[in-house]
């Protein structure tokens, strides 16, 4: 009785499921108080071993009941405690995730690139944006004295290095790599020192280059037209208007006719000038080129009939959102 006294005190002060254990072990154990003393009994006599093996026999049932009983206790509080916590209230409204979207840039971007990617283009992604003049002016035939080429214009670094102020430094590079043929399409960001609802200091362009055998000004005339009537519908009216890039021939700018029946200027492109080719070892009497620059930013604001190209860039949410369940370019 002094011990299984001594057992329900302990018992009652324990208050967890690892307590629990511990007394387990104190009572029950390898070196615990019953087994050390049924190692104790040999020692004994006859008699003393057989009515005291079997008070411990005894003890040990009853702690092991008692133990047990406990543990379900424990289980039970522990199962309800959990059933309270975890309670589910499936009438409660559910939480919303605000779903982003695409930035409507990237996402012209993106259709740009598949565009091209379906006629055969392969698409360029690079981190040229630090540029030095030899790229972004001289190779591509804009005169030392070009207004571009002013400070008040281009990001400069020193008197070499500058933020390039146009992807058609990537015709050069790719140029550079002698694999003919080219067929590429490079987006990617440009600087200029610009700052108004119509320009902004960083914007996007995609550069298009093709240098193959019998390339020629129908080819371009094809392949801009047939991305501008993807992209705005097929009754789109276009027109090519003559004008002038120091490095490309039969230059010239393209506009579509918007809904209030003005030309819009979309792009600018060419036939490959045929220095540039030879400045390279590339025999232009075998090959030519076509080339093309489209301003991303002009597209969109086209598409969108939106003012301030700005907004692109000022992270306002509710300017934005408006883009979610838009046409995904
Ligand atoms: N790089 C020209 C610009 O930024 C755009 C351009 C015009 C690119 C004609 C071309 C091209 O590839 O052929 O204004």
């Amino acid at each position: 009785m002094k011990y299984i006294n001594k057992f329900r005190l302990e018992l009652n002060k324990v208050n967890s499921i690892q307590e629990l254990e511990i007394l387990r072990i104190q009572y029950l154990g390898k070196k615990g108080f019953i087994l050390s003393h049924i190692k104790k009994l040999p020692n004994l006599c006859i008699i003393d071993r057989k009515s005291i093996g079997q008070k411990i026999n005894y003890l040990k049932c009853y702690i092991q009941d008692a133990i047990n009983k406990k543990k379900i206790e424990f289980k039970n509080i522990y199962i309800k405690k959990k059933i309270v916590s975890e309670k589910l209230d499936i009438s409660l409204p559910g939480k919303r995730n605000d779903i982003g979207s695409m930035h409507p840039i990237n996402s012209m971007i993106n259709y740009i690139k598949n565009f091209f990617h379906t006629l055969g283009f392969t698409i360029i992604i690079n981190e040229l944006e630090i540029e030095n003049q030899y790229y972004n002016f001289d190779s591509l035939n804009i005169p030392v004295y070009h207004p571009s080429r002013n400070s008040q214009d281009t990001f400069w670094f020193d008197s070499n290095n500058l933020l390039r102020t146009q992807t058609s430094n990537m015709q050069i590079h790719e140029i550079k790599k002698h694999q003919l043929p080219i067929k590429i399409i490079v987006p990617g960001k440009v600087y200029r020192k610009d700052y108004d609802q119509t320009h902004s200091p960083m914007f996007h362009q995609i550069e298009g280059l093709v240098i193959d055998k019998h390339v020629n000004f129908s080819n371009l005339k094809w392949i801009i037209n047939s991305f501008l009537y993807s992209f705005f519908g097929q009754n789109i009216q276009t027109r090519f208007r003559a004008s002038y890039f120091p490095f490309t021939i039969l230059s010239s700018e393209v506009d579509v006719m918007s809904n209030n029946n003005v030309w819009l200027e979309i792009l600018g492109c060419g036939l490959v000038h045929p220095d540039i080719l030879k400045r390279f070892n590339i025999n232009h009497k075998i090959y030519s080129g076509l080339a093309f620059g489209v301003g991303v930013e002009r597209l969109v604001m086209l598409y969108y009939g939106l003012k301030d190209l700005r907004l692109f860039y000022k992270n306002d949410l509710s300017f934005l959102k408006q883009f979610n369940r838009s046409r995904y370019f």
